[in-house]
């Protein structure tokens, strides 16, 4: 007989024989920005966070207590049919980017690149024909050259990272070709490479406002049903010059993730999504340290898959979780 029980005498022998380690470093924190002054405004779907303005996101910065990089999405009331809101120069993204690089220099910021928030139809595509609405009804050329555009506005705001999270084909290399040609060969991408159609995004959508007003996203986001594709995704986008590839959601895709981890040698990034959060959320009915508990066991199980990164909305409290667990 195997002694097995032998390494879970005490939590010290717990904590040294611990196989995966959960640490600030694994998280990145996504926050919503608004154009104003003094707001921040809870999220009636997304319990506990806030939809900030510039001068409110910096102060919450300064809370952030190890977590070493950000993601940012922008709410914009400035919406039409071809998000040209989202590549403004003066636009609530590039703004807050900018301000953050000049009061935090070394935190690593990451910027959302999609149209949903700021189409008023609410696609993440330039929308070409209404008429043929559920056959393919975005046109993925015109989209590819806003994805671009924004993410240009975005790295010359200072971005370390832009974040293409439109699922239209070819997207990174589109972006990564427009970066180079205006001379931002160092700011890095992370692809939502496998990005799933999710019932899990729909706090989100409350949050943002980008709900789809007709038909659905399963035209360009992935069907739950396959895991296969996921790596084709996944390839491409390495091929096209990815600097991480994520998959999301990421607690229903945990066997994604742990395919990918397997056969990609580039890091892997999980997104813990906004269904993720509610439910825990709803789960704990306001006890903080029941909170925390399961939201440390859910982030613990997406690294135990392979995720090298988790984006998560727990990134604070979780923060202050582990320090009393650290090893
Ligand atoms: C925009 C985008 C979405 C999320 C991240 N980027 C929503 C969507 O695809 O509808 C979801 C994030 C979350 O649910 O936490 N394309």
């Amino acid at each position: 007989m195997k002694r097995l029980r032998k390494v879970r005498a005490n939590s010290k022998e717990r904590d040294q024989s611990a196989e995966t380690r959960l640490s600030a470093n694994d998280l990145i924190l996504p926050y919503f920005v608004v154009e104003g002054e003094k707001v921040k405004e809870e999220i009636v779907s997304m319990p506990g966070l806030y939809r900030f303005s510039i001068d409110e996101l910096i102060k919450d910065l300064k809370t952030l207590d190890g977590i070493k990089c950000i993601l940012l999405f922008g709410i914009s009331k400035n919406k039409d049919n071809v998000a040209s809101y989202a590549y403004d120069k003066k636009g609530v993204v590039q703004k807050a980017v900018k301000t953050i690089k000049k009061d935090f220099p070394d935190l690593c910021v990451m910027t959302d690149i999609c149209l949903c928030g700021y189409t008023t139809h609410g696609h993440c595509g330039i929308v070409k024909n209404r008429s043929k609405e559920g056959n393919d009804f975005i046109d993925t050329q015109a989209t590819l050259d806003v994805l671009s555009k924004i993410a240009v506005s975005h790295a010359e705001a200072g971005a370390d990272f832009v974040a293409p999270s439109a699922m239209m084909d070819g997207q990174v290399e589109a972006i990564r070709t427009t970066l180079n040609k205006n001379g931002f060969n160092f700011t890095k991408i992370l692809a939502y490479s496998a990005k799933y159609a999710s019932n899990f995004y729909g706090p989100f959508r409350d949050a943002v406002g980008s709900a789809p007003t007709f038909g659905d996203r399963k035209t360009y986001q992935m069907d739950y049903r396959n895991s296969d594709e996921a790596m084709d995704e996944i390839e491409e986008d390495i091929k096209e010059g990815a600097d991480i590839v994520m998959v999301k959601p990421a607690l229903a895709y945990l066997d994604i993730i742990y395919r990918a981890k397997k056969r990609f040698d580039v890091p892997i990034a999980a997104y813990s999504v906004s269904g993720e959060y509610s439910m825990i959320k709803a789960q704990a009915k306001g006890d903080r340290n029941i909170e925390q508990s399961f939201a440390i066991e859910v982030l613990t199980s997406i690294k135990r898959a392979g995720a090298d990164y988790i984006i998560t909305y727990f990134s604070h409290d979780i923060v202050k979780g582990l320090r009393k667990n650290d090893v």
